[in-house]
This record gives structure tokens, sequence and C-alpha cells, in this order.
């Protein structure tokens, strides 16, 4: 049987995400918005371009979501974006309240499927999605990770002027300027980074992967990233899909691991068909530790603000 799934949100983010799942032969596509006309012109739009790329999947738009019904992966990217000198934080009240109501109709809709929030501020935003659909933390899960990651990646591969394909590095934490990228687990064709990069320019990379998603606001002007991000999506459904069991970096809801409870944080899971088949718990150094611990209470402070405003 062919699988399903349905993307929230045709933006940018949603509808590059539509264009990469059935480039990469994975699914029929469903892409459900509020804007009339849109997720309909844009799935007619990615159907036509099927005979020429070589896909011959469904592509539906929509406004309601009827036409989600039974998905086995829901991807939801619905919300505002940040502007130039936002922080991913400001969007907090505004998102919490399009991705509360995304989320009941698509609990309602697809009760068994596996739910991928991309909307900012991300771990707060699962946060929310699982609140309010209940979602075992195994079909609940965040995309921030590995876009970090590729971020890290794209930059220590210019640092050192080798193939992107040798590159491997882990981000934790929370998808904000907390975030933690793990030198110590980043190699080179298994080459540990902290043994190629000096730590000067190693820090230079730290924060620009840190900052990695307001540079890219900052360039666009209006909107934010979306190819990496859509990237990073489809890596999560595939992985999902074909069942593959992927070690990937994906924000989780931790219950004590990490010493971190009832909150969602980047951490390194293993990605198969059951969604979140298992929470990698590597060592961490003292300063990594203060570090993860500080990008949670980051988050931590994000989900207060929800529950003085009664989302959570
Ligand atoms: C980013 O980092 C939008 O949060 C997204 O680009």
């Amino acid at each position: 049987m062919r699988a399903k799934v349905t993307v929230v949100g045709s933006g940018a983010v949603g509808s590059t995400t539509a264009l990469r799942l059935v480039e990469r032969q994975l699914a029929d596509v469903v892409l459900v918005d509020i804007l009339e006309g849109v997720p309909q012109g844009k799935a007619l739009d990615l159907a036509e371009a099927g005979p020429i790329q070589g896909y011959d999947y469904q592509l539906t738009g929509s406004n309601d979501y009827e036409s989600s019904q039974g998905s086995d992966v829901v991807v939801i990217t619905a919300g505002l974006p940040r502007k130039p000198g936002m922080s991913r934080d400001d969007l907090l009240l505004k998102n919490a309240g399009i991705v509360k109501d995304v989320t009941k109709n698509v609990a309602r809709h697809s009760p068994d499927a596996i739910i991928i929030v991309v909307s900012n501020p991300l771990d707060a935003m699962c946060q929310v999605a699982k609140f309010v659909s209940d979602f075992p933390r195994e079909r609940l899960i965040g995309m921030a990770g590995i876009l970090d990651s590729a971020r890290f990646r794209t930059f220590i591969a210019w640092e050192l002027k080798v193939s992107v394909e040798d590159t491997h590095a882990f981000v934790l934490g929370g998808h904000g300027d907390t975030m933690v990228p793990l030198p110590r687990y980043s190699t080179v064709a298994g080459i540990p980074i902290t043994e190629l990069i000096p730590k000067d320019r190693l820090e230079a990379i730290i924060q620009r992967t840190r900052d990695g998603g307001a540079e890219i606001v900052k360039l666009l002007k209006t909107g934010s990233a979306y190819y990496a991000p859509s990237a990073a999506v489809a890596e999560m459904v595939e992985a999902i899909l074909r069942d593959k069991k992927k070690i990937l970096p994906c924000c989780a809801y931790l219950q004590g691991e990490y010493g971190i409870n009832d909150l969602y944080v980047g951490v390194p899971v293993k990605l198969g068909r059951e969604g979140i088949e298992q929470i990698m718990e590597i060592s961490l150094s003292d300063e990594e530790a203060a570090q993860l611990k500080k990008s949670a209470a980051a988050v931590e402070q994000l989900v207060k603000v929800l529950q003085q405003n009664d989302y959570l």
C-alpha cells in the first residue's frame, strides 16, 4: 500500500517538503492550508512536474482536513515565520494558537499518524502539540537537530575543504540560541573535528551554526529558510516510512533521559516505522551537560509562558 503524508501549511517549507517527499518516491501527499486556492494550486503544480521528474504520486491540496484522513505521517509547518531581528521565541503565542488548532484537527483525522512538528519556536510547539493530541512520545517528534547539524556539517566541510559527505555532526538541545553543537561527537571520515580544526575557528563555526536560521532570515528579509529545513523533514519521513532505524538528532519528549523531565529537547534518537524507537543517551562532559541543561532551561521558560496563557 502506498504511504500517505499530510503536510499542513503550504508556505515555502510545506510546499518544498511536499516536493522532496515525492521526488524521494516516498508517499502520496496532501497539502492543507487555510488560504483558499494556495494548497490546491501548489499541489497541482507539483503533480504537473511528475511526468518530467519521474514520480507518479497523488498530490492533493485542501482547505480542510477531510482529505488528510488516515495519514501515516503528518508534518506541521503552519505558523508565522520570523522577520529580520526576531528570535524564534518571538513567535511563541501566535504560533501556539495555530499549532493547537492544527493538531486538534490532525489528531482527529489521523489518530495513528506520526506527527512531525516544524513550526517555531520548535521545542515549545512540540509541547503544545503533545498536550493537545495526547499522542505517545514515540509518535510526536520535532524537526530541528538534523537541520542544525546539517548547517554545522556544511561549515565544517567548508573550513576543511572536504566533501560534506565525509562529515558527521551532532547538535543537541533546543532549536534556539542555546542549542548545543557537540564537536567531540562531530567527525570528518571518523576523525573528531576537535583534532582537525583549531579552537578559535571551531568556536566561530559553532556560533555560525547557532545563528544559522537568523543568518538566512537576515538575507532573505521576508521569510525564513526552507531548502534545508524541508530536506531535514524528508530525511525524517524517509527514516520512518522505510523503517530505516537511523540515528538522528530530533526533538523528543524526555522523561528522565539526560536528567530532563516532561520536556521536548533535541537528542539523538533511533527513527523507524514506529517513530522514535529509542532515545540514545550519550555520555556528556560536565561542560556539555551544563550547556544542555541551560538549553533545556530556556525551553522551560517558554513552557511557563505557554502555561500562563493556558496553552498547556
Ligand atoms: C531555521 O532554523 C526556520 O527555525 C528555522 O531556519
